[in-house]
C-alpha cells in the first residue's frame, strides 16, 4: 500500500495503477470505523484497485463547528487500510488541497439547501468541491459513499449528473453498533450517560419504519411518530425530523408507495449532534 501526500504524488501514483484496470475510490475524513471499512471492502471487491483519501476538509466545516477537535489517528487508519488490501492512500495536508490562492468552489443547488444544508450553510459546497477535486485527480470508475449521510449521497449524485462525470456512485448501507446506534466518528464525543440516550435516534426511525410497513402513508403522521419517540428521551434535543422525497429531499405530504421516502433526523445528545436515517422502501 502506497501513502502519498501532494497532488503531484497522487497523480503519479494513480498513473501507476493505470494498467490495473478499474479503480474504486473511498473518500473519508479518517478516524476509521466499521462503517468506513464496509465501503473499503466493497470497493476492493468490485474493482481492480482501491484508493482511499483521508482528509479532514476545512471547506465543509462551519466557523462554529468541530474542525480543530475532529478526531484523528492516521497511523491507526493506515494499519486498517493496509489490512483491507487498499492499494493507494491519499492523506494530503490542507495546503496540498487548498494551496495559497485557491479560489474555485463547486456550488450544489436545491438538494443541498435543505436539512443538513440549511443548518450547516456552505457544508455541501465544501463537500462538492473536495469530491470534484478527488474525482479529477483519481479518475475512479466507481466511488463509494455511506447511506449514513443520505443527503451527501443525493448531492453527489446530482453533481455527477449535472457535470457529466464518468463515475458510478455506489451508496452502501448504514453500519450500526449491535444496539442500533449508527457508527460515526463523532460517537467518540458521547459521554457514558449520553451513549444509551443516543439509541433514541434509531428507535424513533424504527417506529416510523414499522408504521410505514403497516400502511401509514401520511408523511406528517410519520414525522409525529418519530417526534413522539424522541420526546420520551430528555437528553435528546431535536434539530429536525424529515420525511422527504428520496431524490430531491423535498418534504412530502403523502408518501407515494411506488417511490417511498427518506426518513431522517438530526438530534443533539449531550455535546454531539448526531444524524441518522431510514429508507422507507417502495411498496408494490
Ligand atoms: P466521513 O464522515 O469520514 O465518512 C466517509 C464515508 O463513510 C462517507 O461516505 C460516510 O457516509 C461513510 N460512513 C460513515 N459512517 C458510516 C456508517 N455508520 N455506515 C456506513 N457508512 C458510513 O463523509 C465524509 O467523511 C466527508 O463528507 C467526505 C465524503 C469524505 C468529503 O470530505
Amino acid at each position: 500500500m502506497r501513502v502519498v501526500t501532494t497532488r503531484e504524488e497522487l497523480r503519479a501514483a494513480r498513473a501507476g495503477l493505470g494498467g490495473a484496470g478499474e479503480v474504486g475510490l473511498v473518500p473519508t475524513m479518517g478516524f476509521l470505523h466499521e462503517g468506513h471499512l464496509s465501503l473499503v471492502r466493497r470497493a476492493a471487491e468490485e474493482n481492480d484497485a482501491t484508493v482511499v483519501s483521508i482528509f479532514v476538509n476545512p471547506a465543509q466545516f462551519g466557523p462554529a463547528e468541530d474542525l480543530a477537535a475532529y478526531p484523528r489517528d492516521l497511523d491507526h487508519d493506515l494499519g486498517l487500510l493496509a489490512a483491507a488490501g487498499v492499494d493507494l492512500v491519499w492523506a494530503p495536508r490542507v495546503e496540498d488541497v487548498y494551496p495559497a490562492g485557491f479560489d474555485t468552489y463547486v456550488a450544489p443547488g436545491g438538494v443541498a439547501d435543505v436539512l443538513e444544508g440549511a443548518r450547516r450553510p456552505g457544508h455541501f459546497r465544501g463537500v462538492a468541491t473536495i469530491i470534484s477535486i478527488l474525482f479529477h485527480l483519481v479518475a475512479p470508475r466507481r466511488a463509494y459513499f455511506g447511506q449514513k449521510d443520505a443527503q451527501q449521497v443525493a448531492v453527489i449524485r446530482q453533481l455527477v449528473r449535472d457535470l457529466g462525470l464518468p463515475v458510478e456512485i455506489v451508496a452502501c448501507p448504514i453500519v450500526r453498533e449491535p444496539d442500533g446506534l449508527a457508527m460515526s466518528s463523532r460517537n467518540t464525543y458521547l459521554t457514558a450517560t449520553d451513549r444509551p440516550a443516543a439509541l433514541v435516534l434509531s428507535r424513533a426511525l424504527r417506529a416510523a419504519g414499522q408504521a410505514w410497513e403497516n400502511g401509514e402513508r401520511d408523511a406528517e403522521a410519520l414525522r409525529t411518530i418519530i417526534r413522539e419517540v424522541l420526546a420520551a428521551e430528555p437528553r435528546a434535543k431535536v434539530d429536525y425530523v424529515s420525511v422527504a422525497d428520496p431524490r430531491t429531499l423535498a418534504e412530502l405530504g403523502t408518501v407515494d408507495p411506488a417511490v417511498g421516502a427518506l426518513a431522517s433526523l438530526a438530534v443533539r445528545v449531550g455535546a454531539p449532534r448526531l444524524i441518522d436515517n431510514l429508507v422507507l422502501a417502495p411498496r408494490a
